[in-house]
């Protein structure tokens, strides 16, 4: 087989990507490792930056998320009893839509599959040859069947645990990455949430998470123990802790139910440079992590796609190399910044274990100022809608 680009992973960059080449009369083909039904299983955040829900437009699949995504200009932050909003339209005059990533995804699979897009699920043994030459070629194999596809470009969207950054020689690729000392519980429950906007909580007992889908399906987060498993929070003490951790006005109104999805991740700031070997490109978590706190997985990952569509596209259009031979150090310049967001919220709001005591006036008083300061309240509200990209 032969295409264009071969796109390595069908998740939402791995989508977005394909779709946008194909709006530009690029064609490629996607590698899914998992059938489609699990990766529409995986939960994951649900904030979407401006630039964003500007690709999706232009991908012709954000219909359903003009029609049932949240428009929210703006978000609570809370420590102890203590509530103040950072209000994003009146600092940058843009909001953000609350709409779960995968709904994002489902959209994508549609698209891709309404325009006859390639797509294979459950392929193994995906080996990327000959990147840094002039022609690709990826091996892969499904059922059993060995295939081949030669390409033009190699683009790795198969996520932190795929095998595209590997192929990059570890002489050429250099690794940064901050693991954090807790984790985040998080569940799923049909019920209304417990307030129109997010709730971020900084408590003595940890950090809280109080977030939607929609008016009647919550998504709730705490910050646990990373040797905590789920099955070792039963839905009561989840919900006896969250109301622990978040102002008791909020506590006494909040909705319990079953939880219909428990899970924990492990927190992590992770980039690898470069994002570009040869005519091999990594985007979204191929390259880079961050923390879950600044809602900045899928909104980086977009940046990413935005850098390489518009590349591919010039070099398609014109023969320039000018946009590939840059990708990487333009991607790099927003992906540092989100990084920094997303570690800057998280030491915020978030409980450390060594913290001294100095170090916990440190974090109230970073919280006083954010509370009462115009300029910070603004610096926040830009990164958290979105830098510019
Ligand atoms: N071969 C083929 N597919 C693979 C391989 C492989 N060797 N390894 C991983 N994959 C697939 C995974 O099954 C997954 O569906 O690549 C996809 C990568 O998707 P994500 O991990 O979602 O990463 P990405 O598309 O970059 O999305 C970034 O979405 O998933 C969230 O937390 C993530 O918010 C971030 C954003
Ligand atoms: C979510 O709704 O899952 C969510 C929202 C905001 C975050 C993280 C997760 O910062």
């Amino acid at each position: 087989m032969k295409t264009s680009v071969a796109i390595i992973g069908g998740g939402p960059s791995g989508l977005l990507l394909s779709q946008l080449l194909h709006r530009r009369g690029i064609p490629s083909v996607v590698l899914e490792r998992k059938s489609k039904d699990y990766v529409l299983s995986r939960i994951r955040a649900g904030v979407l930056e401006r630039g964003l829900v500007d690709l999706l437009d232009e991908a012709g699949c954000a219909d359903r998320l003009h029609a049932e995504g949240y428009v929210h200009h703006g978000t609570l932050i809370s420590y102890g009893d203590e509530m103040f909003r950072v209000d994003f339209t009146e600092h940058t005059g843009t909001p953000v839509i609350v709409y779960g990533q995968t709904e994002v995804t489902r959209d994508l699979y549609a698209a891709r599959e309404a325009a006859g897009g390639q797509i294979e699920y459950e392929v193994e043994g995906v080996v990327i040859h000959d990147a840094d030459g002039t022609a690709p070629y990826v091996t892969y194999s499904v059922h059993g069947e060995e295939r081949r596809i030669d390409c033009d470009f190699v683009a790795g969207c198969d996520g932190f645990h795929g095998v595209s950054r590997q192929t990059i020689p570890l002489s050429v690729r250099r690794e940064y990455e901050k693991v954090y000392p807790f984790g985040w519980l998080g569940i799923l429950s049909e019920t209304p949430p417990v307030c129109d906007e997010l709730i971020y909580a900084n408590s003595e007992r940890g950090f809280a998470l109080c977030s939607m889908r929609n008016e009647n399906l919550s998504r709730y987060y705490i910050q646990c123990s990373l040797s905590d498993k789920p099955e070792d929070w039963t839905d009561a003490a989840f919900w006896q802790e969250l109301k622990r951790r978040i102002p008791a006005e909020q506590a006494e109104k909040l909705v319990t139910g079953p939880s219909i999805e428990k899970s924990i991740a492990p927190l992590r700031s992770f980039v690898t440079e470069p994002m570009r070997w040869g005519r091999l490109f990594l985007c979204g978590d191929a390259a880079h992590i961050v923390p879950p706190t600044g809602a900045k997985g899928l909104n980086t990952a977009a940046s990413d796609v935005h850098y390489l569509y518009h590349a591919l596209g010039e070099f398609y259009e014109t023969g320039s190399h000018a946009g590939i031979d840059s990708y990487s150090a333009r991607a790099l310049a927003r992906v540092w910044k989100a990084e920094r967001f997303s570690w800057w919220f998280s030491s915020l709001m978030h409980r450390y274990p060594d913290q001294s005591a100095f170090d916990l006036k440190m974090q109230i008083a970073d919280l006083e100022f954010l509370r009462s300061n115009v300029a910070a309240q603004k610096a926040m509200a830009e990164n958290y809608v979105g830098l510019p990209y």
